[in-house]
């Protein structure tokens, strides 16, 4: 027999609706969507059949199924269009830690993030998921196999990181599940990878300047650094295991390959990488430290003539000659996360995605 018009007609809703209401659940904003690790977000989003906005201060790429939304995010009214109808917000926007500009970093970090939470709760969002950083606990000294049980940095290691605690404060504080409204935050080191406008290009450019002759310390301090599709990973699957009574809720995560290495091993492996000499002479820690504490303290009394920015800080030092690696031990039982991309293929494909920057044959 054929079915009855009755019948045809309720597949044929089932048909219409079903496809909606899969994709109810994984409709998502990515705030900050435009930068390096906001663009690979995209990317995986949209390869996971994802519907992806983006909400950021300005548009760096095109895509067909993305819909750009243009704005400053500490403006409520300009955030909830990109949010309307969507169940997750990935809130990765940040100025460049490198950027040293005080008032952004706390307009941005703090007041824009108080913001996001507002309109996140006021366009009904389910679930927030913060980019935070490992470094809210560091305070430069050595960090071995950290846990998310580390208290804050009582003094952080820059004012950058100053604001990402008061960040991810308020973010894990908004949690809600009375509300339906769920957070967390994602804290990875290190990020690295593909069309990084930072790490690999500022490197090679104090390679070029001959900057890059020294090791400071033994050379043996073990640090975490992080491909940016790993990172991408966490996010998306702290997104996708959010949910009430889940460990997720108002807790962060630290996100790594799982793979410390020595600072500067890494360093080396991308300057020779792209046909540059690695760092070999080493300087004690101890010097290293105190020159840069006596060019700050110089830079200071000259400040009221002439402000000069200098590149070798005590904090850089901090960074560069103590261990911080951490465990993403909670992450691994909590949302299942392992790293999809080993170090050795990271540092792989970073390098050979940056052409442009290698050394050219004389
Ligand atoms: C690192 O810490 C985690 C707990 O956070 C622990 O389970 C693991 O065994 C530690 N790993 C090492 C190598 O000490």
């Amino acid at each position: 027999n054929p079915p009855a018009p009755g019948e045809l007609s309720t597949v044929c809703w089932l048909i219409a609706v079903i496809p909606v209401s899969l994709q109810a659940g994984r409709s998502c904003t990515v705030i900050g969507g435009s930068g390096f690790l906001g663009q690979h977000m995209v990317e995986q989003l949209l390869a996971k059949g994802y519907r992806v906005n983006v909400f950021d201060i300005q548009q760096s790429f095109e895509r067909e199924q993305v819909t750009f939304y243009l704005g400053d995010l500490c403006d409520k009214e300009a955030l909830l269009p990109a949010l309307q109808g969507v169940s997750v917000v990935f809130h990765c926007a940040s100025p460049a830690p490198s950027s040293d500009n005080r008032e952004l970093f706390y307009k941005v970090n703090f007041l824009g993030t108080k913001t996001v939470i507002a309109a996140c709760r006021e366009a009904r969002v389910q679930k927030l998921v913060l980019t935070s950083s490992a470094s809210v606990v560091f305070e430069g000294t050595d960090i071995k196999n950290g846990s998310e049980d580390l208290p804050y940095a009582q003094k952080p290691i820059d004012y950058y990181t100053e604001t990402k605690i008061l960040q991810e404060k308020e973010v894990l504080s908004a949690n809600d599940p009375d509300n339906d409204f769920l957070t967390t935050a994602i804290r990875p080191h290190g990020i690295f990878g593909p069309r990084d406008p930072q790490l690999v290009p500022i490197l090679i450019q104090a390679a070029q300047s001959g900057k890059m002759k020294f090791i400071i310390g033994d050379g043996k301090n073990l640090v975490d650094f992080t491909y940016v599709e790993n990172v991408v990973h966490g996010h998306i699957l702290a997104a996708e295991k959010l949910h009430k009574d889940s460990p997720l809720c108002g807790k962060a995560f630290h996100i790594t390959n799982d793979e410390p290495i020595p600072f500067w091993t890494f360093m080396s492996r991308i300057l020779t990488g792209l046909d540059y000499d690695p760092p070999k002479y080493h300087i004690p820690y101890w010097l290293a430290y105190y020159l840069a504490l006596l060019l700050a303290l110089l830079l200071a009394l000259l400040r009221p003539l002439v402000t000069i920015k200098a590149t070798f800080t005590p904090m850089r030092v901090a960074l560069a000659g103590t261990f911080h690696y951490y465990s993403c031990e909670r992450a691994k039982r909590a949302m299942g996360y392992r790293p999809v991309v080993s170090l050795d293929e990271a540092i792989a494909r970073t390098v050979q995605s940056y052409p442009s920057l290698r050394r050219a044959r004389a």
